[in-house]
């Protein structure tokens, strides 16, 4: 027996001892759950639970100690995971099975516990891992607002379909996320056979969906009943996939392609690596050829469990499309399982090129709209005059203490002030306290064109945040004219161009993968991506952004090369389609105009040819 320890940050293997078949692998993550475990055996050529069976039965004496979650029986995981319970110490004293090697083998507990002894020295037990947590997709709602066709404007996708006819027909892609509201009429207005979303699985217990508030579903409804917050990514992430709807000139990436739904993600918090390791073999079983996880742990070994299954189900002609993660800032080696696996397509993510957003525009500055972030409070922005104040070329700070704000100066007008110095509420106040209409505010820190967005709790004078470049012309423009400069919030939306556009986007996992090999694999657009939301979260449509929206746009084009392929009545493997994928992606560049690095980008930006 080999237990390898693998240390998360430090990059160590220890190989401790090699004397048996049987591997356990312990990653030292804060996330993984208590004395739970995924055991793996040998390869079953007796019948589907044989060897499921024969361990069971063998542990029957101790069937008070530990409790059974989910069974693996499959070509691509035999095994099961198992919970031990933690009042063993009592039954030590009954049980006499204490390996003695375990307690100088590890410095766990559970390697004292009589069911693990058992399994660890079990012959047909090749494999035991631990099982983490599997945080949930984090994701970020935009205030912009797109109802274009965004996904034609920077792919080739209506060329795809309109003059090659390929749409994602008879490919069936599955979905491991939250659920889906099907009801949406993006996405079918319904479930079964004869609708888009074809087939699916809960997987969430009812328990969980008690806790949350709502009605338990059957096992094998995966419609999403949650409506709060942070409700909805599943939709979002089958809309990209294959939402249609041609009202508001929505099209999805493979909008005839069906897809199964397994939801492992309840209305809050995370899901567990085993729940998602059944998940993938359901999904399997029903003929999924291409599986998209929006998930993952940000773990670089592709030896985690999970990795593992999403390699062997790549090695059984499954495309699988997973994230790069979100952890951007966290520099290199910040990939996510199971994308870190050999054969599984990483997503990194660049920034949407378009965005329809309302805008703030400006007398002296034609033809020109820019983004602006109004404050948590804030419902609208009046149009108005600036008031010219600045000190010594300077915008003031907009605090108490600043004497050049009067209400002379600033009566019935809208202030312009720099952040800092003090909170945002002060200057609220003093703003108040002047007569001021409305607040315009920048960040002098901020990096790039970044849009600032303001907490306001508590008030609902109007406060909106502009970029610094934008800032530094009114301010110029200010210390040349005494007039004030008229502000004009255009009533309809316009298109524009955000500051990161065609950019990497900078929450986007950095590979590669401890092994080294090359992660992330491809890029997606994940950074203002317009999609299905349920019904009843905002009208049913909103821009979101993540790793896990660029996903869907690989999974997407996947299906319509898996579609070609088939009409070709050509075989293929799913290293054939990544193949594909990776020769013909578009090479982004970096903000000082050279490549970005192939850890930062992969292989470009995924386009469909
Ligand atoms: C051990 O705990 C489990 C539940 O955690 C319980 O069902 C079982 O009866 C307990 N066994 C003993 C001997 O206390
Ligand atoms: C496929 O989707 C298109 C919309 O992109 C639709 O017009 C067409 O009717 C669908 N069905 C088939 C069989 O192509
Ligand atoms: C696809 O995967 C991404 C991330 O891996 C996830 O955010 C998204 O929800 C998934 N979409 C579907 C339809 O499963
Ligand atoms: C601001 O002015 C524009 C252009 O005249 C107008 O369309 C818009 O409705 C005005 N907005 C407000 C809030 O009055
Ligand atoms: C594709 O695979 C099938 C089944 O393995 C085989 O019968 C067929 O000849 C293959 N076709 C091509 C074009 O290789």
């Amino acid at each position: 027996m080999s237990l390898i320890h693998i240390g998360r940050n430090i990059f160590t293997v220890f190989v401790l001892f090699n004397f048996a078949a049987t591997t356990i692998f312990i990653v030292e993550a804060v996330n993984a759950i208590p004395r739970s475990y995924i055991v793996e055996y040998e390869h079953n050529s007796g019948g589907s639970n044989y060897h499921h069976n024969a361990v069971n039965q063998e542990l029957e004496q101790y069937n008070d100690l530990y409790k059974v979650k989910h069974v693996y029986s499959s070509p691509i995981f035999n095994g099961m995971s198992v919970t031990l319970n933690d009042n063993h110490t009592k039954q030590l004293q009954q049980h006499s099975a204490v390996s003695s090697i375990a307690s100088t083998l590890a410095k766990s507990n559970d390697h004292h516990h009589p069911v693990f002894s058992q399994l660890r020295s079990h012959p047909v037990v090749k494999h035991i891992y631990p099982i983490y947590e599997v945080p949930r997709p984090q994701w970020k709602a935009n205030q912009e607002d797109i109802s274009l066709p965004y996904l034609g404007r920077d792919s080739q996708v209506n060329d795809i379909h309109s003059k090659l006819g390929l749409t994602g027909k008879d490919v069936l892609i599955g979905v491991l996320d939250s659920g889906v509201d099907y009801y949406h009429p993006a996405l079918g207005g319904g479930f079964g056979e004869d609708h888009k979303i074809k087939l699916g699985k809960n997987l969430v217990s009812a328990e969980d969906d008690q806790e949350n508030g709502v009605e338990p579903l059957g096992e094998n409804d995966p419609y999403d009943p949650c409506r709060n917050n942070d409700a909805g990514h599943g939709t979002h992430v089958a809309g990209v996939i294959a939402g249609y709807y041609p009202e508001k000139n929505f099209v999805g990436i493979a909008p005839n392609a069906s897809l199964g739904v397994f939801r492992i993600f309840g209305c809050e918090g995370g899901a567990t690596e085993d729940t998602v390791i059944k998940a993938m073999e359901m999904a399997y079983k029903a003929g999924c050829k291409v599986i998209n996880l929006s998930l993952g742990i940000e773990n670089s070994w592709p030896e985690d469990a999970m990795s593992v299954v999403a390699e062997r189900l790549s090695n059984q002609g499954v495309v699988v499309v997973g994230v790069a993660g979100n952890q951007g800032e966290n520099g290199v080696y910040s990939q996510n399982s199971p994308a870190t696996a050999r054969s599984v397509i990483s997503v990194a993510s660049v920034d949407n090129s378009f965005v329809y957003s309302n805008v703030i525009s400006f007398d002296f500055i034609n033809d020109e709209y820019f983004s602006f972030a109004t404050s948590t409070t804030t419902d609208g922005f009046p149009n108005g005059t600036i008031a010219t104040i600045t000190e010594n070329g300077q915008v003031p700070f907009g605090c108490m203490s600043d004497t050049s704000i009067t209400t002379n100066s600033a009566q019935g007008k809208i202030l312009l002030v720099r952040r800092g110095a003090c909170t945002f509420r002060e200057k609220v106040e003093k703003a108040q306290s002047v007569g001021a209409i409305g607040v315009l505010f920048y960040d002098p820190n901020a990096q790039d064109k970044s849009v600032p967005i303001a907490d306001t709790e508590g008030t609902d004078l109007p406060f909106a945040g502009i970029d610094s470049q934008l800032a530094g012309r009114l301010a110029e423009r200010m210390t040349q004219e005494s007039e004030g400069i008229q502000v004009i919030i255009p009533a309809e939306k316009q298109i524009v161009v955000p500051p990161r556009a065609g950019k990497i986007s900078g929450f986007s996992s950095t590979g590669p993968n401890y092994e080294l090999d090359l992660k992330p694999s491809i890029t997606g657009i994940g950074g203002s991506v317009y999609s299905t939301l349920p019904l009843g979260v905002n009208d049913g449509w909103g821009v979101r952004s993540g790793t896990s929206m660029a996903s869907p746009q690989v999974a997407g084009s996947a299906a319509l090369l898996i579609e070609y392929q088939k009409l070709q009545q050509l075989n293929y493997t799913s290293h054939y389609i990544i193949e594909q994928l990776q020769n013909h992606g578009k090479l982004i560049a970096a903000e000082d105009g050279r490549l970005e690095h192939p850890v930062v980008q992969g292989a470009g930006l995924v386009q469909r040819k």
